[in-house]
Parts: structure tokens; C-alpha cells; sequence
């Protein structure tokens, strides 16, 4: 039986060296770091993420601005705001919650966000400066997956990476991160020829397609570290739902060594990893370095 990475544990433990680091910044330097949150519309899912990540932010000390808008809200009044935020030194890190309104161009949103306060990782400065080993802002799921996968196994040099998924959220900002980590990487994807002969000689397995339970335990290679990026809500018998990953849990974790399970893995990484990213935007922006934990 494989070791089941906690990320819920991982996720606390880096948000409590996060308010010491928090504190050390406000004690040293008077900065406290402020993330802006923008939510628009009333999509339930992300309202829940966008109070998590308001209390989450809080409990380490990081100052919350919560911009909640109307679903009707114009293209233009949402990029005045984001130019605002862009000037305002007390906001440090900007968030717009995804997805957005239909008559919104997304892209246009996230390309006015100064990618500096980028906490998200997604302008095409951050995506360019990942692949060219840049000093940017890195995707919040694919930066916690590399925790969790450096925690559990140090170095990672000359290891046989595979991603499965080529998205621009998780999978390809994936990929660049386990190369400059020195694996040999891989991305299998939708329209890959027999992927599972791909799954199976990696040492590490990233699973980010969506789709429930893809990856069986037949397809891993004995003693492989597989993380799993999915979280998919299935119907099970008599009308309830669960939620499973991209990786059928029960027969992978008879044949892998280390497991991330879900819920419980991944998820709680994510914004413990935005909170970092806007910790390090914060430093930067004042140019002084990260406290120590
Ligand atoms: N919606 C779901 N996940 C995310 C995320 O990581 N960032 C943003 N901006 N929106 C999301």
C-alpha cells in the first residue's frame, strides 16, 4: 500500500510558517501583504473558493479586499478596476476568479493584470518567464504539486516525469517546472497513442485531464509518486455524488509508493500557494527578501 501524501497537513504547516514570515515583514519592514480577490457573478463554486480564500489570507495575516460584482458588470468597468489595483501599493497580489461572464474576454482581463501582482501565474509575461527559467509568478496547483513532490522525494534530477494533460493552468506550467527540475518529462494528453505504456515507465506521475479515474494502477509503474490535480464530482448509486480524481485511487495505491488522494491532496495546496505568491509579490515589490520561516 502505498504512503498517501496529506496536502490538507502540508497546506497547514506552510500557512502557519506563512503568518511567522507575515509578521516578520510587518515587524522588519512594515509591509503587510494585501491580495484582491475579484468575483463576478454568483457561480456557487466560486464563491466558496473566494471565502476560503479571503479566510485563508486573513488567518495568515495577509490583508483581504474582496471585490464581489454584478454579473452584469461591463468589459470596461472590470479592467478600470484592475487598472486601479494595478496602481494601488497596497494591494500586492490580484486574483480574478475564473470563470467569467460570457461577455467578458477573459484573456484581455488577465493580460491588463500588472504581472508583477500576477498571483495566479497566468499573464503570458509569467507563462514566458516559467518556460525561459525566469524570475515570475508560477501557477498556484502546479507550484504545490511540486512541493508535495519535492517533500516526499528531495531531489528530483534525471527522474521520468509523465503529465497527463496539456491545459494552461496545470499542465503545461507542469511541465515546465519538472524540467527545470532536471526530470525527463513527458506529456501524454487526449490524443495520445497508448498512454498508458507512457504512464508506466514514469517514475513520477502528474494526472490533470478531468477525467474521473482515468489513470488505473495497472498503468503505474511499482513504487512510482503519482499526484492527482483532478477533482471530479461523481454520481454514485441512489443520487449522491463524490469526489474522485483523475486517477482511480484504489487500484493505483496498491502499486504506487506515495499517493496524493482526493479530496485532501492537491486541492488544499492551491491556495496555500497563492497566499506564498503573494508573500514573494509583496517582497519583491519592496525589493527585500522573503523572511526566513
Ligand atoms: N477558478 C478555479 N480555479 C481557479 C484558479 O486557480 N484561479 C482563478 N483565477 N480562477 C479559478
Amino acid at each position: 500500500m502505498a504512503k498517501i501524501i496529506d496536502g490538507k497537513q502540508f497546506a497547514a504547516d506552510l500557512r502557519e510558517k506563512m503568518a511567522k514570515q507575515v509578521t516578520s515583514l510587518a515587524d522588519q519592514h512594515q509591509i503587510t501583504p494585501g491580495l484582491a480577490v475579484v468575483l463576478v457573478g454568483e457561480d456557487p463554486a466560486s464563491q466558496v473558493y473566494v471565502r476560503n480564500k479571503g479566510k485563508q489570507a486573513t488567518e495568515c495575516g495577509i490583508n483581504s479586499i474582496e471585490h464581489k460584482l454584478d454579473e452584469s458588470t461591463s468589459e470596461a468597468t472590470l479592467l478600470q478596476l484592475i487598472s486601479d489595483m494595478n496602481q494601488d501599493s497596497a494591494i500586492n497580489g490580484i486574483l480574478v476568479q475564473l470563470p467569467l461572464p460570457k461577455h467578458i474576454d477573459a484573456d484581455k482581463v488577465l493580460n491588463a493584470i500588472d504581472p508583477t501582482k500576477d498571483v495566479d501565474g497566468f499573464h503570458p509575461i509569467n507563462v514566458g518567464l516559467l518556460a525561459t527559467g525566469g524570475k515570475g509568478m508560477i501557477p498556484c496547483t502546479p507550484l504545490g504539486s511540486l512541493m508535495l513532490l519535492q517533500d516526499h522525494l528531495g531531489d528530483l534530477t534525471g527522474l521520468n516525469a509523465v503529465v497527463v494533460g496539456r491545459s494552461n493552468i496545470v499542465g503545461k506550467p507542469m511541465f515546465n517546472l519538472l524540467l527545470q527540475q532536471s526530470c525527463t518529462v513527458t506529456v501524454a494528453h487526449s490524443r495520445s497513442q497508448n498512454i498508458e505504456a507512457i504512464v508506466r515507465a514514469a517514475d513520477v506521475v502528474v494526472a490533470a485531464v478531468g477525467v474521473p479515474e482515468l489513470v488505473k494502477g495497472s498503468w503505474i509503474k511499482p513504487g512510482a509518486t503519482v499526484i492527482d490535480v483532478g477533482i471530479n464530482r461523481i454520481e454514485v448509486d441512489g443520487g449522491k455524488t463524490k469526489l474522485v480524481g483523475d486517477v482511480d485511487f484504489a487500484s493505483a495505491a496498491d502499486v504506487a509508493g506515495a499517493i496524493t488522494p482526493v479530496p485532501g491532496g492537491v486541492g488544499p495546496m492551491t491556495i496555500a500557494c497563492l497566499l506564498y505568491n503573494t508573500l514573494v509579490a509583496a517582497c519583491r515589490q519592496h525589493q527585500v527578501e522573503l523572511p526566513p520561516a
